[in-house]
């Protein structure tokens, strides 16, 4: 039986595949690569000794889902496939709410026509909206989101509560990530972001590597210790054994469950820049910045449901998460486009 990934050939997906073909399972990735390369999945192959299945198709494509559930013995889904830039999703809500949304419907039908109820989704803490307070646990109220991107994740949250509620051979997790950087220790795979990126640690790197001239700040005034934003930043290996756990636990019918997947220690965008420094000796020049729309001062989590649950918690520390980082950067400046 094997494990369906969608969204597999990207950042997060494929460092999951790594960590599930190392835990013995079977793999098959399917992809648009709309915002990933199929060299990641060479790359998978290599790290791994093992091989996978590739199809590449879009989880809007009934036609093409039928093909791969008729194919393949799927048992579970892992959901990574979705757009995620915050701020593109601003200006394009109707192609995020399509994508995300009547892409996942259409893969949640197809899914139970062919009797396959397990599936583990990629939420995000950004369903929790501005917290009155931190860390959050999964008791804390899902909030307002900010952008159509993280209400597809507050959307398909709901969505797959209901058809568990109405269906109990459903076995449903939701994985709320916090804030995913790091990369595999080997520095052959990492996040390989179009354009110039949205997120902190590439932003960090490009400027390390010298592709961007200095980093912005975005905000110095929140009411944090030193006025910057404050993150739970989680190395991308410790969530893809999140992933490992969490299908140890469906395999026990396991009903619906939510868990935060996060260090449970917050890190402000300057102690990131000097831990980067630190890791690595490079010098992140930055200028201070205007507030960025819709930031919010502070969210990191309370992991001890993971912990409890899952016999999950994370490994790396900051250190390693910008030592990965920095290995992946400077060995692919140009990520997988050499
Ligand atoms: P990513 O863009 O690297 O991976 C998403 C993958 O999905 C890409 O390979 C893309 O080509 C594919 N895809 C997109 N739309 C598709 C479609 N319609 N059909 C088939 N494939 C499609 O992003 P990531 O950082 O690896 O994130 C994975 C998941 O985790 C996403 O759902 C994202 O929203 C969620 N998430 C990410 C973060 C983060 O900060 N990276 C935080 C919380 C949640
Ligand atoms: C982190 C901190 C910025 C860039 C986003 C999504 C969230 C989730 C993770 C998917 C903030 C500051 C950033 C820069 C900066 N993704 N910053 N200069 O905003 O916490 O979360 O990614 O689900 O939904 O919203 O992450 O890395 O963009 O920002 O000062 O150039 O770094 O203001 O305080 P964020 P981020």
């Amino acid at each position: 039986m094997a494990i369906l990934v969608t969204g597999g050939a990207g950042f997060i997906g494929s460092h999951t595949c790594v960590e599930l073909l190392n835990a013995g399972y079977e793999v098959v990735v399917l992809d648009n690569l709309s915002n990933a390369s199929e060299i990641s999945l060479d790359r998978i192959k290599e790290l791994t000794g093992k091989d996978l299945k590739f199809y590449k198709t879009d989880i809007r494509d009934r036609e093409g889902l039928e093909k791969i559930f008729t194919s393949e013995s799927i048992d579970s889904v892992i959901h990574f496939a979705g757009l995620k830039a915050v701020g593109e999703s601003v200006e394009k809500p109707w192609e995020y709410y399509e994508n995300n949304i009547s892409g996942s419907l259409i893969l949640f039908d197809v899914m139970r026509k062919h009797g396959v109820k397990n599936i583990i989704f990629s939420s995000s803490s950004t369903v929790y909206g501005t917290p009155e307070e931190v860390p959050v646990t999964e008791q804390t109220p899902k909030g307002t989101c900010t952008n159509p991107y993280g209400w597809t994740k507050w959307m398909l949250e709901q969505i797959l509560s209901d058809m568990q509620k109405a269906d109990n051979e459903w076995n449903v997790i939701l994985l709320r990530y916090f804030n995913p950087i790091g990369a595999h220790k080997s520095g052959r795979m990492g996040e390989d972001p179009n354009g110039i990126p949205n997120n902190l640690m590439p932003y960090i790197t490009q400027v390390a590597v010298g592709k961007l001239p200095r980093l912005g700040v975005f905000g110095d005034d929140y009411d944090t210790p030193d006025g910057t934003g404050v993150r739970d930043y989680i190395h991308v290996v410790d969530l893809a054994d999140g992933h490992v756990k969490a299908l140890s636990q469906i395999k026990k019918n396991c009903g619906l469950k939510i868990y935060n997947l996060g260090t449970g220690k917050g890190y402000s965008v300057l102690e990131i820049v000097k831990n980067f420094e630190e890791a690595t000796g490079v010098n992140i020049p930055y200028d201070i910045k205007p507030r960025r729309a819709g930031d919010i001062a502070a969210n990191y989590a309370d992991a001890s449901l993971a912990k409890e649950e899952l016999g999950w918690e994370a490994k790396y520390g900051i250190k390693e998460m910008c030592e990965d980082s920095w290995r992946w950067q400077k060995n692919n400046p140009n990520g997988y486009s050499e």
